[in-house]
């Protein structure tokens, strides 16, 4: 049996560029894995049988179309054909649809896994072409790195020193999944003219060494820099009086992830994060009713806390 942890991501910045010929956008992007994970396991299937997927945890998407048995599907395809089935066991702790890109990690992961099942050696070439093939935030998280600037479609993935000493973060998790392909097209309908963000000087900051202090110093700097924001809070206006009840309640800047909706504000230390996410929940305002807080440090899944989701049993 092999198992992984594959965990979230947050952008700390996310710059659009034009839309491609292919309806891609170019995108310029500071990705920060955290310490949120699902839990993935696969090993073989019973004798004769195919490829199959069993789910727990959060509420998730029909097993059909799950990223774990496309990521086994392609590599039968592309790398050979008649393998033996494959048993995958994945445990939901990432809310799907929310920005943080589980889906993209968990495929990222089954790429991994499922190529140790069955013995396969991946050049790092051939792993990148995979995990590309898979979606656009997979290839962060097959490069295996915690911070990254990514650019392109999300293939161009140049890998950015750790925070030094780590960082808390905070995310106000939504019910409500958004639909990444709906906000890039509401995007192109609003015509959006974006000025260019701090990706360059943030990339160079953590390229010198930042700690996790100074990167929630950065804080207020990255407020507008996802260029996403405008047309998720048109498409989930809930998000305006959310960001605004969160910055209230903590006195600090909150971010977008992706293409939303989680909300995140950065901390010095996951300790930091969980006495925030604590009071925030005993003190909750009226609009903060729908949102589960989340507190997690950048690498260790262990140690994330989090309220029960309402359909949680
Ligand atoms: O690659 P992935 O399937 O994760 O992308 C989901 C959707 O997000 C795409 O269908 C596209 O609408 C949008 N997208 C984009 N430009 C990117 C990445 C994603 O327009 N670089």
């Amino acid at each position: 049996m092999f198992e992984a942890r594959p965990a979230a991501k947050v952008n700390l910045t996310l710059e659009v560029g034009a839309r491609r010929p292919d309806g891609y956008h170019e995108l310029r992007s500071v990705f920060l894995r955290i310490g949120l994970a699902d839990r993935l396991t696969v090993g073989p299937a019973p004798a004769g049988e195919g490829d199959q997927l069993t789910l727990s945890g959060l509420p998730v998407a029909p097993v059909e179309g799950n990223l774990v048995l496309r990521a086994m599907e392609l590599l039968r395809r592309t790398v050979e054909p008649g393998l033996p089935g494959l048993h995958a066991d994945l445990d939901k702790q990432i809310p799907i649809g929310a920005g943080l890109a589980g889906g993209s990690s968990d495929g990222a992961a089954a790429l991994e896994l499922a190529a140790a099942a069955w013995g396969l050696g991946l050049s790092p070439a051939r792993r990148a072409d995979l995990a590309l093939a898979l979606g656009s935030d997979v290839p962060f998280f097959a490069a295996g790195v915690p911070t990254a600037l990514v650019e392109g479609r999300g293939e161009d993935v140049s890998q950015l020193p750790a925070v030094e000493g780590g960082a808390g973060v905070l995310l106000a998790l939504s019910a409500d999944p958004l639909s990444t392909a709906r906000i890039f097209a509401r995007y192109d309908e609003m015509a959006f003219q974006s000025a260019p963000g701090p990706t360059d000087a943030l990339a160079a900051a953590l390229g010198v060494g930042l700690s996790g202090e100074a990167l929630a110093d950065w804080a207020g700097n990255l407020r507008d820099a996802n260029h996403l924001w405008a047309a998720a809070s048109w498409l989930a206006p809930e998000l305006l009086e959310r960001r605004s009840a969160l910055e209230t309640a903590t006195g600090r800047a909150w971010l977008m992830s992706g293409s939303g909706p989680t909300l995140f504000a950065l901390y010095r230390s996951l300790a930091e994060s969980r006495a925030a996410a604590q009071h925030l929940a005993s003190d909750r305002p009226p609009v903060l009713r729908d949102v589960m807080l989340c507190a997690t440090n950048l690498d260790d899944p262990q140690h994330a806390w989090r309220e029960q989701w309402p359909t949680e049993p």
